[in-house]
């Protein structure tokens, strides 16, 4: 299985059924949901600073962002509707963020995926990351965020 293959699944929620029940390993249940006093201004600052270089300063991702580059790893997609951060929860995001794209699917029990995400948990507070994400959602039209709030309710209930 190519590492698209893997992440698309990962990012699915089909990581039970990909590899198993047996290896999967679940992060702190219910742990990571949006705190009501994130910043989306200070986000959108944070934004532009860390996350825009890859992921574009108009949330649009790198160019053929679905197509794998030549050492394997995958471009940076867009935060806005086009992409799928929306498809997320809030546990995702955030972990993907704090720890970087190996770490974070390592947590979930796939290894051998190379991911070009870097971890952000040195050089950003959990609050930083937090308002970070609330500015990419303020930039959804209510439809799409009331979506990637069922997600985070469904992804609670299934502890990932
Ligand atoms: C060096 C380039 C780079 C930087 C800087 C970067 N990312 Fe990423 N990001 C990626 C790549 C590449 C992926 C695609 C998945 C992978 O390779 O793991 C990704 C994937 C993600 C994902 C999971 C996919 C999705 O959209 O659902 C999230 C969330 C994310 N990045 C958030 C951020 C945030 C927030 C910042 C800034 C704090 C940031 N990234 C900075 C390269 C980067």
């Amino acid at each position: 299985m190519k590492g698209t293959d893997i992440l698309l699944m990962v990012l699915g929620g089909g990581v039970v059924a990909a590899i198993g029940a047996a290896t999967y390993v679940a992060l702190a249940p219910g742990s990571q949901v949006q705190p009501a006093n994130s910043d989306p201004r200070a986000g959108a600052r944070l934004y532009a600073e860390n996350c825009a270089s890859c992921h574009g300063d108009q949330l649009q991702g790198e160019p053929d962002w679905q197509i794998e580059n030549e050492d394997g790893t995958l471009p940076a997609p867009p935060h806005d509707t086009t992409g799928h951060t929306w498809h997320h929860g809030d546990g995702l995001l955030f972990t993907y963020t704090k720890l970087g794209g190996q770490a974070a699917l390592a947590a979930r029990g796939v290894s051998g995926f190379k991911s070009g995400m870097p971890g952000f948990g040195d050089t950003l507070s959990d609050q930083e990351i937090w308002d970070i994400l609330a500015f990419i959602k303020s930039t959804w039209p209510d439809r799409v965020r009331a979506t990637q709030q069922i997600r985070t309710e469904s992804e609670q209930q299934q502890g990932s």
